[in-house]
C-alpha cells in the first residue's frame, strides 16, 4: 500500500473492474478481420511501413490452443506523455493478463517515460508493488515523460536494453504522437528481425486519439467529469452571487473535445470551439466581440454574470495568432541576441523589430502581460508554449476594453466583473471513474494478450463501450490503419491522424442546437463529483460525446 492513503483510496483499491465477458475465458484465441489500409496516403504509408502495413484487425475470442505462454515471457512497459486517469489500471490489467497466461511472466516498468527505456531505469512490477495503485489516479507507479523515441540511435538503445532483459514485447501507453513513434519502432524492429514486438494503448485526456476503431482515449471520461464538476460549481456560485463573469480555460492542447464535453454536461453561457473559430477564420477581435455580445445581451436582462468556457488551444486556431506564433518560433528559437536580453520590455521591443505584417499587428494588439508570456515560456526547442498562455485573462482584458468602448457609445450599460480560472492539472490525475477504471483494465489485459500473441504495430482496442462492460469487444487495431501524412517542420511525416471536433458531428451539432438558449437563460447543469458507488445511472455514466457519436439518439 502507498503511504498516506485516504479512506477513499483505500476503498477504491478494492474495486474490481467490470470486464468484457470474453476476457474471463479460460483460454483466448485471435480472430482476424480483413487486411487494413491507412486512413489516407495509402501508397506512401505502405512504403514507409513495408513490414507492418496492411495487417488485419484482430479480436479476442474464447478458444483453446490460441494465445499461450508455455515459456514465460518478459514484457516492458512505458507510460508516455501527459498523465491520464486510469493509467494504473492499464498496468494492473496488463500485469493480471500476463500472470493469467503464465505465473512466471514478468512485467518490467520503465521509469519516467521513454527516457527510462534509453537510460535503462526499470522496476519489476509485482503483485505487492501494484496492490496500492489499483484504481488510483496518477502515473506515479513508474512515472511518465515526454522524451520522444524517434532516432535510429534511440531505437538501438531501446533494443539493447530490452534484449539484455530478454523482453519480447514493449507496451507503450501514449497519445497519438507516442503511438506514432511506437509504430515506427515496431516497424524498425521487424525490419531488422529483432525479436521485440511493440503494442500501444490509447491514452490522453484530450480525447483526440479516436476513430472508428478507438471509440475514446482513456482518461477523457474522468478528466471531463472533474472539469464539469468544477465548472458546475462555478456556475452555481455565479447564480448565487450574481456578480461575476467566470472565464474558465480547460485543458486540451489542441482539439476542443474537453471543452465541448464540459459544455454538453454543464450548459454554460458560452463555450468557444477552436475548430469553429478556425473554420470561420475568426480574428481575435471577432472572438472578443462574440463574447462581449453575450455579456451585453445578458446585461440587458439584468444578468451581469455568466460562465464562458475556453479551450486551451484556442489561440493557435485564430489565424493571425497562428501566424504570430509561427513567426516567433522561426525568429526566436535559439536566437542568441534575443536570449541575451534580460527585461521583458527589451524582449518585446526586439520582437517588434523582427515580426512582419499581420503577425506584428497581432502582437501589438496584445496586452503587455500576454506579450511577455509569449516570450517567456518557451519549450526546450525554443518554441512558444501556447498552453501556458493565460488565454482566459487575455479574453477578459479584451472583452473589458470592448465593453468600455460600448459603454461610451451607449451600447452597453452593464457591469463587468470577472474571474479567470484554468482547470487542467486538477483533472488529469484524478482517481479514475468506474468507466475509466473498467476500460483501462480491459485495455491493459487485452494488450497483454496481443503482446503474448507476438503481434507488433497494434493498438489495444476495446469497443462497444456504450454497452455494459460484459459485452465490450476486445482486440487490436493496426497502428498504420490510423495513419496519414502530415506536414511537420517542412517535411511530410507519417502520423496517427488526430481527431479534431467535427463540425458536422453530433456532439457539436447538439451543442449548436442549444447554445443560443444557454447564452441567455440560466440553464446551468451541475454534474457534481464523480460517483464511484450507487445506482449505475450515476456511477457508470459515460461521456456525452461518446453517447452522441456512437449512440442511436
Ligand atoms: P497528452 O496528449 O500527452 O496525454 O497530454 C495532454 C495534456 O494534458 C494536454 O491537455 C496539455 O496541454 C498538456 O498535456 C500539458 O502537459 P505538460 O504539463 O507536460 O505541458
Amino acid at each position: 500500500m502507498k503511504p498516506n492513503v485516504s479512506p477513499l483510496t483505500e476503498a477504491r483499491t478494492a474495486y474490481k473492474p467490470k470486464l468484457p465477458k470474453v476476457l474471463f475465458a479460460k483460454s483466448l484465441t485471435l480472430k482476424k478481420g480483413k487486411p487494413t489500409k491507412s486512413v489516407a496516403d495509402q501508397a506512401e504509408i505502405k512504403k514507409l511501413f513495408p513490414n507492418t502495413y496492411g495487417q488485419s484487425e484482430v479480436f479476442l475470442a474464447p478458444g483453446k490452443g490460441g494465445i499461450q505462454c508455455k515459456k514465460p515471457i518478459t514484457v516492458a512497459l512505458v507510460l508516455s506523455g501527459g498523465q491520464a486517469p486510469g493509467g494504473h489500471n492499464v498496468v494492473a490489467g496488463l500485469f493480471d493478463g500476463l500472470k493469467k497466461l503464465n505465473k512466471k511472466n514478468v512485467l518490467l516498468g520503465y521509469k519516467g517515460g521513454p527516457s527510462g527505456l534509453l537510460e535503462d531505469k526499470k522496476v519489476e512490477i509485482t503483485d505487492k508493488f501494484l496492490a496500492g495503485y489499483r484504481n488510483t489516479g496518477g502515473f506515479d507507479i513508474i512515472g511518465s515523460g515526454r522524451t520522444k523515441l524517434e532516432t535510429e540511435e534511440q531505437f538501438e538503445s531501446v533494443r539493447k536494453n530490452l534484449m539484455a532483459v530478454g523482453a519480447s514485447a514493449l507496451v507503450v501507453v501514449g497519445g497519438d504522437d507516442s503511438n506514432t513513434n511506437a509504430a515506427v519502432l515496431g516497424e524498425y524492429f521487424k525490419a531488422k528481425n529483432y525479436p521485440i514486438t511493440v503494442v500501444g494503448c490509447p491514452k490522453t485526456i484530450d480525447g483526440d486519439l479516436k476513430n472508428n476503431e478507438i471509440e475514446v482515449s482513456f482518461g477523457f471520461d474522468t478528466a471531463t467529469k472533474v472539469y464539469a464538476e468544477l465548472t458546475g460549481n462555478v456556475q452555481s456560485d455565479c447564480l448565487s452571487a450574481k456578480k461575476y463573469w467566470h472565464f474558465v480555460k480547460l485543458m486540451g492542447r489542441s482539439a476542443s473535445h474537453i471543452a465541448l464535453e464540459v459544455a454538453l454536461k454543464c450548459h454554460p453561457n458560452l463555450c468557444l470551439i477552436s475548430e469553429e473559430v478556425a473554420a470561420n477564420k475568426w480574428t481575435l477581435a471577432q472572438v472578443t466581440e462574440k463574447v462581449a455580445r453575450v455579456v451585453a445581451d445578458r446585461a440587458e436582462r439584468r444578468k451581469n454574470y455568466g460562465v464562458v468556457v475556453i479551450p486551451e488551444g484556442l489561440l493557435e486556431f485564430i489565424p493571425e495568432m497562428k501566424k504570430l506564433i509561427g513567426e516567433l518560433n522561426d525568429h526566436l528559437a535559439h536566437n542568441k541576441d534575443f536570449e541575451a536580453l534580460e527585461s521583458a520590455g527589451a524582449k518585446i521591443e526586439f520582437v517588434k523589430g523582427h515580426l512582419t505584417g499581420e503577425a506584428r499587428d497581432a502582437f501589438q494588439a496584445l496586452p503587455p502581460s500576454i506579450q511577455a508570456q509569449l516570450l517567456a515560456d518557451r519549450d526546450p526547442h525554443g518554441n512558444v508554449q501556447v498552453s501556458k498562455i493565460d488565454t482566459e485573462k487575455l479574453l477578459i482584458e479584451a472583452v473589458d476594453i470592448l465593453l468600455k468602448k460600448w459603454k461610451k457609445e451607449n451600447k452597453y450599460s452593464g457591469k463587468f466583473s470577472s474571474q479567470g480560472h484554468f482547470f487542467g492539472y486538477e483533472g488529469r490525475c484524478a482517481a479514475p471513474s468506474n468507466f475509466d477504471a473498467d476500460y483501462c483494465y480491459a485495455l491493459g489485459f487485452t494488450a497483454s494478450h496481443l503482446a503474448a500473441a507476438g503481434l507488433t504495430g497494434y493498438l489495444s482496442s476495446v469497443r462497444d463501450l456504450l454497452k455494459p462492460a460484459a459485452q465490450w469487444r476486445a482486440g487490436g487495431v493496426p497502428l498504420t490503419m490510423m495513419m496519414n501524412l502530415e506536414r511537420r517542420h517542412g517535411k511530410d511525416k507519417p502520423v496517427i491522424q488526430k481527431a479534431m471536433v467535427e463540425l458536422n458531428g453530433k456532439p457539436y451539432k447538439t451543442f449548436l442546437a442549444s447554445r443560443d438558449k444557454w447564452a441567455l437563460e440560466d440553464e446551468y447543469q451541475s454534474p457534481g463529483p464523480i460517483q464511484y458507488w450507487g445506482p449505475s445511472s450515476v456511477a457508470d455514466l459515460v461521456p456525452e460525446t461518446l453517447k452522441l457519436e456512437k449512440g442511436k439518439k
